[in-house]
């Protein structure tokens, strides 16, 4: 039987028996077939294999209403090369086998497969989604999914128009070429990307490349103009902007223009002004922009890599006032941005976000379980891996969702991974000892509890300290408090956390010797990836894997099964 809702409602109802249990979906459902292929791509004029969305990369952006369902039919036209696809930011409540993550949700989609994510958007907000399979989103599979609010809803602020502004970072090397350096003895790392791109656009000087190192065009159509964002003078602008470079940590700003930031993740904040945005790999951030400058000329907008001494080239779009040339150079020369080593301006705009007055979501007074987890670079069997807690994350055959909810034992590590590591007895400021193992243990956390972790970051072998962006899936988490150098749980570091007005994300950046804890809800049933946002790194094994009441998960789909000890299953 049919809800008896609105029309329109109604008319876009589904009652849908999937896997033996009533799913009432009452919002639209928004249909998109998918055909994920690699295509030569300019970019940033230098052409190149790309993992395209429909011949695109970055694909497109998602739109749809708090409520509605998301039906995303994938064609895996890779042709010798698997995939799998996650929406980054939607919590999967009740859907954790559509999270899309190659051996935690599911097997990965092979070549000629079409798999289908369904799954509901049911919260307002900026989100992302991308490849998760290897490394597979440096090679261009990213997104945004933009979820407006229900008729009737209001947002705690006013704007005329909204634009999306997605930002990347890209390699000329292929990501088969990233992923060889990083597993071999000894590592060759990826290196500072060429370019920073917005929305899919950068301009590399060509004239810098020996013909011998591959074509390169500075008036291929894909970027012989940069990205444009036309205004008209005196409207407000709500700027949705995403970040899903591999590597680079990124400061935004647009000439001359303030920046009053509204919402981060999906989560309304308390708003406050900025020249420029630090944003990190996996977060998303709305501002209001208001275009307020002199009509008669245009203006930068820019991206330039904090937190790694930059070699790369800032990257550029124009910001046109309606009436001007759209394609006129503005007349001056786009800043550098800050300086990339001021990490403390950084942790700075990290303790300012906290959660709009009107929507502080309460916390919990306390943690059940406080996880200590810190990361550190070891040398594993002539491998430069990062582990956590002294394991370094390698992902099983087996997806994590089926062979925990089906007991197949033999699929993952049984050994719990440790709560904390020996905090008194570890020097964060030295390079981490030449132990540790590599892995695929789960943290089981009971279901309903509340979890504290702490990231706690150190120096790697080289003996620097690096910006981690750590994610976690199916869930947001409250961000409690950002610290500098070694977290004592002992001591009143506790005291200092915010409990009061802590913004919700669903990724937050771990500082260079510092820590940040964080405080979340299991209360979603499934198995939930928990990683650094940076490519390489959850390549080398940065992450953990949390499992929360699977045994309350409804019927596994068989889509998701196949591979590993799975083979079989139905
Ligand atoms: Cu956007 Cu597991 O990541
Ligand atoms: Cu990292």
């Amino acid at each position: 039987m049919l809800p008896s809702a609105r029309p329109l409602v109604t008319a876009a109802a589904v009652l849908c028996f999937c896997f033996g249990s009533v799913l009432l979906v009452e919002g639209m459902v928004h249909n998109h077939t998918w055909d994920i292929s690699y295509q030569y791509k300019s970019p940033d004029c230098f052409e190149k294999l790309a993992v395209t969305v429909n011949g695109e990369a970055p694909g497109p952006t998602i739109h749809a209403t708090q409520g509605d369902t998301i039906v995303v039919t994938v064609n895996n036209k890779l042709e010798t090369e698997n995939t799998a696809i996650h929406w980054h930011g939607i919590r999967q409540i009740d859907t954790p086998w559509a999270d899309g993550v190659g051996g935690v949700t599911q097997c990965p989609i092979l070549p000629g497969e079409t798999f289908t994510y369904t799954f509901v958007v049911d919260r307002a907000g900026t989100y992302l989604y991308h490849s998760h399979y290897g490394m597979q989103r440096v090679a261009g599979l990213n997104g945004m999914i933009v979820v407006t609010v229900p008729g009737g809803g209001r947002e705690p602020f006013t704007y005329d128009e909204e634009q999306t502004v997605l930002l990347e970072d890209w390699w000329h090397k292929s990501v088969y070429d990233q992923a060889t350096g990083l597993s071999a003895k000894p590592l060759v790392f990826v290196g500072e990307p060429d370019s920073l791109l917005i929305n899919g656009r950068g301009m590399f000087n060509c004239s810098k490349l020996s013909t011998a190192t591959g074509t390169c065009n500075n008036s291929h159509p894909d970027c012989a103009l940069p990205t444009l964002f036309t205004v008209m003078p005196g409207r407000t602008y709500l700027l949705r902007i995403g970040s899903l470079t591999s590597l680079s940590s990124l400061s935004f700003e647009i000439e001359g223009h303030w920046m009053t930031v509204v919402e981060a993740d999906g989560h309304y904040v308390r708003p406050f002004v900025v020249r420029n945005l630090f944003i990190y790999s996996g977060e998303t951030y709305s501002v209001l922009v208001k275009a307020d400058q002199d009509p008669r000329r245009n203006y930068w907008a820019t991206s330039h890599i904090v937190g790694r001494n930059p070699t790369t080239p800032s990257g550029k779009a124009i910001v046109s006032y309606t009436g001007n040339d759209p394609w006129k150079t503005p007349p001056t020369t786009p800043t550098t941005g800050p300086p990339w080593n001021n990490t403390a301006i950084r942790v700075e705009q990290s303790r300012t976000i906290a959660a709009h007055p009107g929507y502080v979501v309460p916390v919990p007074a306390r943690a059940d379980r406080t996880l200590l987890l810190l990361n550190t670079q070891n040398q594993i069997e002539g491998q430069t891996k990062w582990t956590i807690n002294g394991v370094s994350l390698h992902f099983p055959a087996t997806p994590y969702l089926v062979s925990m909810k089906h007991d197949l034992t033999a699929a993952y590590d049984q050994r719990p991974p440790l709560d904390t590591y020996d905090h008194k007895g570890h020097d964060i400021s030295a390079p981490a000892p030449t132990n540790g193992t590599i892995g695929s243990p789960v943290y089981r956390l009971e279901f309903n509890s509340v979890v504290d972790v702490v990231l706690q970051n150190s120096n790697m072998l080289n003996n620097k300290s690096e910006t981690h962006p750590w994610h976690l899936h199916g869930h947001d988490f409250w961000v409690l408090g950002h610290g500098d150098g070694k977290f004592d749980p002992a001591s009143d570091a506790w005291k200092l956390m915010n409990v009061k007005n802590p913004i919700m994300k669903n990724t937050v950046p771990l500082h260079p010797h510092g820590w940040t804890a964080l405080r979340f809800h299991a209360n979603n049933p499934g198995v939930w990836l928990f990683h650094c946002h940076v490519e390489a790194h959850v390549f080398m094994g940065m992450g953990v894997v949390f499992e929360e009441g699977v045994k309350r998960v409804g019927r596994l789909p068989s889509s998701i099964m196949g591979c590993g000890l799975s083979k079989g299953l139905h």
